[in-house]
């Protein structure tokens, strides 16, 4: 089938179904929920959606420890939600993308429980090996959730690997039958109509042989045996070829630490085309190292090095994956921007991201500029990675870290209105609701044409109205460096001038060689009345897009 690129003109949304929206009363977000919201998603102009795990699971990681590949959740309507929801937003132009999960499944899918117990074919579906002498553990490898990755499973009487929580064991997909597995889950979904794949850790999916002991690397020891691992490749592609290629979808990679040159041995265009977009994680570490749980102060320089090696290696050879935020990172508001100019960084980070060159995602709650979660005690952390952060810190030292890092203050509800709940559910909710509801919520942004929400509106409606945003060429321009980012997409008709102040100092902008003020169209900003000239000073995370059209 041939494959059109269509999601190269999309702005997808990305949906954590258990705090979206509760559609039954019962506090935990649901697939009626979402179909409730159909036309708040069009409204606001995004045309794809990705919608996090939604099949059974026992929710040791909120849903990316799978029990059942190929049914919904009850808890989120089953089947019969699922096909109005998918139904509704083809009604409307819209993709629905899924999330595969299959480096790991759940401790209580059918064929682990079977593989335990070697019960053919499952026996080989898992990856087991014995204890060494005195229970030696098969080699040194870290999980990146719960201590070592070995297991041990006092019915089969060996270890099993888990690179995530303990009750995520990891498939073996050196196993012909694992990948024909693979291949099932991924024909019975497209089949059922959905368009493409978020895909979990992918990059992980093929361990070196013999699962080497890592004596090189400090932390995250064995990664470097199993990102990128031998086979990756060849696996993918027999997915392509087996099945993909049959159908006009697309499949986009989670791809922790990967490099641009990494990722175009799997988006090359032409080129085998694995994937069609990788998650890049660079843009993620302008304030941490590897992780948000090691933080370090936000360098703009950082971020900007993400952002313009990532738009310069994959120009003309392959598509970028743009994001900010997701389920994995707290707000980026609170990272990169500032809680006290909430409104107004917010919209300067969605300009510094959203007039780059490839695809766009959102994550919920984002496009209202939701912050970070502040709980006072660590024990109301409820994510497997947080809650195993420094178990030995002092509560005070660790409370800290986590009110920075954890994944749960991108989890809290979606807050849709000042009412009770933030409107998420009429029941108890699942989850705490972050306190500034009242402020931060849809119903107050709609009515307010000033809001965060209708700047994402507009920016979202100009990014599809200008031809040069698609496919314009990119240029980083290094003024007053650590402060300001500003970049120039051009065509031979349009040239986009972008002006993102990253701080709330006033910083004197003087426009790139090329580019007069006074000859170009200001089409967005985050203040009223323009002070024009050759330059300008900024104000507090001052964000500016001019046009230039011959
Ligand atoms: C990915 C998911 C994350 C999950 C992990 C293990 O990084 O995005 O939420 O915990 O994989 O499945
Ligand atoms: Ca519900």
């Amino acid at each position: 089938m041939e494959h059109t690129k269509w999601y190269r003109d999309k702005v997808f949304y990305q949906i954590w179904p258990r705090s979206f929206r509760d559609g039954n009363g019962d506090g935990i977000g649901d697939l009626w929920g979402v179909y409730e919201k159909l036309d708040y998603l069009q409204q606001l102009g995004v045309d794809g959606v990705w919608f996090s795990p939604l099949y059974p699971s026992p929710g040791v990681d909120c849903g990316y420890d799978i029990s059942d590949y190929m049914d919904i959740a009850p808890e989120y309507g089953g089947m019969e939600a699922f096909r109005a929801v998918l139904d509704g937003l083809h009604q409307r132009g819209m993709k629905l993308i899924m999330d595969l999960v299959v480096n790991h499944t759940s401790d209580e899918h059918e064929w682990f429980q079977k593989s335990r117990r070697r019960i053919e074919p499952y026996t080989d579906y898992y990856i087991w090996r014995p204890a060494g002498p005195g229970g030696k553990l098969p080699n040194n490898w870290d999980s990146h959730f719960e201590g070592k990755a070995w297991q041990w499973d006092a019915l089969r009487q060996e270890y099993y690997l888990h690179l995530f929580a303990v009750r995520q064991p990891d498939l073996n997909m050196d196993n012909p039958l694992v990948r024909e597995a693979v291949k099932k889950i991924l024909k019975f979904w497209l089949d059922l109509g959905v368009d493409g794949f978020r895909e979990d850790v992918v990059t992980f999916l093929s361990k070196k042989e013999g699962l080497p002991d890592d004596r090189l690397y400090p932390v995250f020891k064995g990664i470097r045996f199993y990102n990128h691992g031998p086979h990756i490749h060849e696996y993918l592609q027999e997915f392509r070829r087996d099945v993909l290629d049959g159908y006009d979808c697309v499949t986009i990679a989670e791809a922790p630490m990967v490099t641009p040159r990494q990722a175009l041995d799997y988006i090359a265009d032409p080129g085998s085309r694995e994937i069609d977009m990788m998650i890049q994680f660079q843009c993620m570490c302008a304030d941490c190292f590897f992780s948000d749980y090691m933080p370090r102060k936000f360098s703009l320089r950082r971020l900007r090095r993400a952002f313009s090696t990532w738009q310069r290696k994959l120009e003309g050879r392959g598509w970028n994956m743009l994001y900010l935020e997701n389920h994995d990172h707290p707000r980026v508001i609170s990272r990169y921007g500032s809680e006290r100019y909430r409104v107004e960084s917010g919209k300067m980070l969605a300009v510094s991201y959203l007039f780059l060159k490839g695809t766009p995602f959102i994550y919920q709650g984002q496009e209202i500029g939701m912050t970070n979660w502040y709980p006072e005690k660590t024990a109301m952390y409820e994510d497997v990675q947080t809650r195993n952060q420094k178990p030995d810190w002092p509560e005070e030292k660790r409370l800290k870290l986590y009110h920075r890092a954890s994944r749960d203050s991108a989890r809290t509800p979606m807050q849709w209105t000042a009412g009770k709940n933030a409107g998420f559910t009429t029941g108890t909710p699942w989850f705490y609701v972050n306190d500034n509801y009242r402020e931060v919520n849809v119903e107050t942004e709609l009515a307010d044409p000033d809001s965060l929400l209708n700047f994402y509106k507009k920016a979202i409606a100009l990014r599809k109205r200008l031809p040069v945003v698609r496919d314009g060429s990119y240029h980083d321009h290094c003024f007053g460096s650590g402060k300001l980012y500003v970049y120039t997409r051009e065509t031979q008709r349009q040239k986009l001038l972008v002006i993102c102040s990253f701080t709330d100092k006033p910083v004197r902008f003087r426009p790139p060689r090329g580019c007069d003020l006074n000859r170009m169209q200001l089409l967005l900003t985050n203040y009223d009345g323009s002070l024009e000239g050759s330059g300008f000073v900024t104000r507090p995370y001052e964000t500016r897009v001019y046009l230039h059209e011959t």
